[in-house]
C-alpha cells in the first residue's frame, strides 16, 4: 500500500514570518495523519521553516537545486547546501522553471542525480501543454519526459523519487484534469516505470497529481487508483484550506 502524500509549493511566496506562522498553525491540525506532509518552500524561508517543523511530522524541501556541487555559478544554491541544513525533499524540472528559466529533460536530469546523490528526495515534476493534449500527444511527451528525467537512475535509487504529473494548463488556471484523466496519465507513467525498471518498483514508487487542487476536488483525485496525493500551488497558502488537502484522504 503506497503512503499519501501530500506536498504544498509556495512558489515565490511567503515571508519568514509568515511561514512560521503557518507552519505552527499547520502543525497541531496534522499531527495525527500517517499522510507525508511536505511544504516546498522559497530558499528564505528554509532555515526558518525547518526549524519550526522540528520534532513535527512536517517535512520541508526546495523548490529547485543546481546540479554542480560548488563553484562560480551566481545566485544559485547546490544540493549539498539544502542537505546542510537538514532540507529533505526538492522539487525538480517545474513546468514554470521549464518556462521561465529554459530548464530541459537534460538539466532535470543532472539535478536529479546531484540530488539523488546528496540524499536530498527530488519531487520531478512532468506534464504536456494544452496543445499537446488538443493533438492527443500527452502519453507520448510526458513519458519521453520521464524516460529523459530517468536517465542513468538506478534501481535503488529511484525508490527516493517521487514524480509529479502536473498538466501545464491546469496550474493556476482553476482547470483541474478530470479525476479519470489524471489517473489515466499517471497509469501511463507508472507503467512507462515498470518498463524502465519492474513492475515491483513501479507498483511502489508515489505519483502525485498538480495543478489547480482545492479543497474541494483532492478528495476525489487522491482516491483514485493510482493517484497517490498531490502537489498544491495557491491553495497550500492558505493554512485552512492546505489542512483540509492533507486530511482529506
Ligand atoms: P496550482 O495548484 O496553483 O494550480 O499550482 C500547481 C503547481 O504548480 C504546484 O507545483
Amino acid at each position: 500500500m503506497r503512503k499519501k502524500v501530500i506536498a504544498g509549493n509556495w512558489k515565490m511566496n511567503m515571508l519568514p514570518n509568515e511561514a512560521i506562522k503557518f507552519i505552527e498553525q499547520l502543525t497541531p491540525m496534522v499531527k495525527n495523519t500517517a499522510n507525508e506532509i511536505i511544504l516546498c518552500v522559497p530558499y528564505t524561508d528554509l532555515f526558518y521553516s525547518l526549524l519550526t517543523a522540528q520534532n513535527t511530522n512536517i517535512k520541508i524541501g526546495a523548490q529547485n537545486m543546481h546540479w554542480e556541487k560548488s563553484g562560480a555559478y551566481t545566485g544559485e544554491v547546490s544540493g549539498s547546501m539544502l542537505k546542510s541544513i537538514g532540507v529533505e525533499y526538492v522539487i525538480i524540472g517545474h513546468s514554470e522553471r521549464r518556462q521561465y528559466f529554459a530548464e530541459t529533460d537534460e538539466t532535470v536530469n543532472k539535478k536529479i542525480k546531484s540530488a539523488l546523490q546528496n540524499e536530498l528526495k527530488p519531487i520531478v515534476c512532468v506534464g504536456e501543454t494544452l496543445n499537446q493534449r488538443e493533438e492527443e500527444k500527452q502519453i507520448e511527451v510526458v513519458t519521453n519526459q520521464i524516460k529523459i528525467a530517468l536517465n542513468g537512475i538506478t534501481s535503488s535509487q529511484i525508490e527516493n523519487v517521487i514524480i509529479a504529473y502536473e498538466p501545464i494548463w491546469a496550474i493556476g488556471t482553476g482547470k483541474t484534469a478530470t479525476a479519470n484523466d489524471a489517473n489515466e496519465m499517471i497509469k501511463a507513467i507508472r507503467n512507462e516505470i515498470s518498463t524502465l525498471y519492474n513492475e515491483e518498483i513501479a507498483s511502489k514508487i508515489i505519483i502525485l497529481y498538480g495543478g489547480s487542487v482545492k479543497k474541494e476536488n483532492s478528495k476525489e483525485l487522491f482516491s483514485c487508483s493510482d493517484i497517490d496525493g498531490g502537489l498544491i500551488g495557491g491553495a497550500s497558502l492558505n493554512v485552512d484550506d492546505f489542512t483540509k488537502i492533507c486530511l482529506s484522504v
